[in-house]
């Protein structure tokens, strides 16, 4: 398993961030049983990130990619490929790597999959712990130049907070 800490530089905003969902997902692992994979997949998530493994510059494709070279198991790698909406982001910003994502998307197929956009959710860009309404309103005004990623955020809105409902209470 790759170490963020080894592939980021120590004050960069985003290993704070990638450390706020990993200790959130810890939190979720203590409540609900993942085997140590939610905590892997949230290590993942955002790693592709680095420069080191950013082949495709697509993130979400890039830890996927990354995850299972190192031996990740199969939900892991769908896990981290699907976080967060990625597969919607990437038909709007990346339409020629449609064909690694397949025809639907299946970030609600699996509890590990839900909570790991849970996890991401729920923790800031210099890795504050949010609520979903506080990530949503961040993105929103961090991205504001960003019509892609804003439509995607509109749509998957309705499962993010599926998702948020089905999780929260683990965090109380
Ligand atoms: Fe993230």
């Amino acid at each position: 398993m790759k170490t963020p800490e080894d592939w980021f530089p120590p004050d960069a905003p985003r290993l704070a961030h990638i450390q706020q969902v990993m200790r959130t997902a810890r939190i979720v692992e203590a409540r609900q049983e993942f085997g140590g994979r939610l905590v892997i997949a949230a290590a993942y998530h955002d790693i592709g990130y680095a420069e080191a493994f950013a082949v495709t510059g697509f993130h979400p494709v890039d830890g996927a990619v990354l995850a299972r070279a190192d031996g990740c198991d199969a939900g892991v790698v769908d896990a981290v490929l699907h976080h967060s909406g990625a597969r919607g982001l990437c038909l709007r910003m990346r339409p020629d790597l449609a064909g690694r994502y397949g025809p639907t998307c299946r970030m609600m197929d699996t509890a590990l999959s839900r909570a790991l956009t849970f996890c991401d959710n729920r923790s800031g860009p210099n890795g504050e712990a949010l609520t979903l309404a506080e990530r949503i309103a961040d993105i929103r005004w961090r991205h504001a130049g960003n019509p892609a990623l804003l439509e995607t955020t509109a749509d998957y809105l309705p499962l993010f907070e599926r998702i948020d409902a089905e999780f929260a209470r683990l965090l109380s």
